[in-house]
């Protein structure tokens, strides 16, 4: 018997240790944790149960067949989050770099089905060299099965990844799929062909950092969602991320509950709208000022800063707030804002998250590149992803809504449950400038300035909007707080649906 225990505690060791001492050391000394210490710091403590932690590979080319290390190079189980159920996989890089092999994989796919099938969510902590090279197609068959479920998956239960090591080649598309993908400065890179080869194909010179390091995917390109310090403040932020989320999307939001009275006025927001309205000012401070205890949670705060995405509460509950930002590039609607923004507001449909838009939008960004670009398919993105939404949509319009961006953002017309607008908002279809400039472009310029001020006072305000019925209410900057969580209130039994179909055609 005494064997036996022996076998069991000795093997359980050899799993535990990885790929041994000097591994572990190294990946110390590049300032990452292991696969083991990244569970630890973002479980509940206690909580993790591993599964399959004896699983070796089965490849018999290249001398593999003499190196079996037991879980071969994921760890994988699940745990609980603020005492809720989460599946996580960690790569441990120490084992054959963390790469891909097929038993590897089909420990990924465990957890993976066994997260669908209960309704929570799962995580993945990538750090890993790609496909076990000595395997072959068969680590190309486990990328793909991941790939499949990633999208089966996709909407129902919250998919997670960090990037905490490298993510290269294939390896790069699961995460892709995922709903949000957090790095970890400095330790973190992700591309589908590294340095060498674009310096063999293309000739250019660039950095594995500066290709596809966390700024650069956070800043840059908007593949990725979030950037960490560290390890430990990466994983920290996964663990807030999740308190707003349900965990599958048959749930409702979890309520958090607070001391912030629902009905509490801010003075000072009477003062935050210029009176000259092509001054700026900055959109974070109203958020920061209405939503419970002051604590906004930001989406994607590096990439296309004019549009602002985040996860905040009101009166308990998570909302997804949508805001344009006019404290940079005066707020407008251009290519990458209306992509982060179409995404962002899918993901909250997908989750019964309900959706809170803060418009000042001055209109669209004009030029070439933005036409060439194809900004009228990427803005009708956020277009689609408004109009299809079934979750509550309040909207308060707090100066400019001009044009085509004022439909897009949350407007009455793609059936926004409450509008609301500030005495401060202009909600016409241009600036008076270019409307005069266009009505009048015959009159002298002494005329034209008084058509500016004539139409000024006719059109820039909210009460035309008013009078139609597309604002519901126009409200004090100072009761936004109270009016946003009364309109959350009246939205919350929202029963909604599209017409039954296979699937939309998003215009991609
Ligand atoms: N398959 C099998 N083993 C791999 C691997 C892979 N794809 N990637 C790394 N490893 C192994 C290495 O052989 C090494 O093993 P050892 O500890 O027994 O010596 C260990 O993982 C660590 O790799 P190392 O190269 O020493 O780490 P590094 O930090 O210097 O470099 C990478 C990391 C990812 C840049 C580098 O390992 C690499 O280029 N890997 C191959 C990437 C690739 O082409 N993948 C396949 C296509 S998706």
């Amino acid at each position: 018997l005494k064997d036996k225990y022996k076998l069991y505690e000795d093997k359980n060791r050899a799993a535990e240790q990885g790929g041994g001492k000097s591994r572990t050391d190294k990946q110390h000394s590049a300032g990452k944790l292991t696969a083991r210490e990244r569970i630890a710091v973002f479980l509940d403590r206690g909580t993790f149960v591993e599964l399959d932690k004896m699983i070796t590979h089965r490849c018999v080319n290249f001398g593999m067949e003499k190196q079996h290390i037991p879980g071969d190079g994921v760890v994988s189980g699940y745990g609980k989050v603020d005492g809720r159920l989460v599946y996580v996989f960690a790569q441990d890089f120490t084992v054959f770099g963390g790469s891909l092999s097929i038993t590897n994989a089909k420990k990924i796919i465990k957890v993976h089905q066994l997260a669908l099938k209960m309704g929570a969510p799962l995580i993945g902590l990538n750090d890993s060299g790609g496909a076990r090279i000595q395997e072959g197609v068969q680590s190309l068959a486990g990328y793909g099965d991941i790939f499949y479920l990633n999208v089966k998956a996709s909407g129902v239960i919250p998919q997670i990844s960090a990037i905490m090591g490298p993510c290269a080649g294939g390896a790069v598309y699961s995460p892709a799929l995922t709903d949000f993908i957090f790095m970890v400065q400095n330790s973190s890179y992700m591309f589908v062909t590294g340095p060498e080869v674009i310096k063999t194909v293309t000739h250019e010179d660039v950095s594995k950092e500066s290709l596809g390091g966390a700024v650069t995917h956070n800043a840059k390109s908007g593949v990725a969602h979030f950037v960490g310090d560290d390890d430990e403040h990466t994983l920290l932020m996964i663990r807030e991320l999740l308190s707003f989320l349900p965990s599958n999307n048959m749930e409702e939001t979890p309520i958090v509950p607070t001391g912030d009275k629902s009905d509490r006025e801010e003075e000072k927001l009477q003062e935050l709208i210029p009176s000259d309205s092509s001054k700026a000012y900055n959109m974070l401070e109203l958020i920061t000022a209405v939503v419970d205890d002051r604590h906004f949670f930001e989406v994607m705060p590096l990439y296309s800063k004019n549009m602002i995405t985040g996860f905040a509460r009101f009166n308990g509950r998570s909302v997804g707030i949508v805001a344009n930002q006019p404290a940079f590039l005066a707020g407008v609607l251009d290519i990458d804002s209306s992509v982060k923004a179409a995404r962002f507001v899918r993901f909250c449909d997908s989750f019964n998250i309900p959706v809170v838009t803060f418009v000042d939008v001055p209109g669209f960004l004009p030029g070439i590149t933005q036409e060439h670009g194809g900004i009228i398919k990427h803005g009708a993105k956020l277009l689609y992803a408004y109009a299809e939404a079934t979750v509550p949509k309040i909207t308060v319009i707090t100066r400019k809504a001009y044009g085509g961006a004022y439909d897009v953002m949350s407007s009455k017309h793609l059936m926004a449950d409450v509008n609301l607008a500030f005495p401060t908002a202009e909600i016409a279809v241009m600036g008076p400038e270019g409307a005069v400039n266009i009505i009048f472009r015959n009159e002298a310029k002494e005329e034209r300035a008084q058509k500016v001020e004539d139409y000024r006072e006719n059109f820039a305000n909210p009460y035309r909007a008013a009078e139609l019925g597309y604002i519901d209410e126009i409200i004090m900057p100072r009761e936004t707080r109270k009016k946003v969580i009364q309109a959350l209130d009246m939205t919350q039994n929202k029963s909604e649906a599209n017409p039954p179909k296979k699937h939309g055609n998003m215009p991609l």
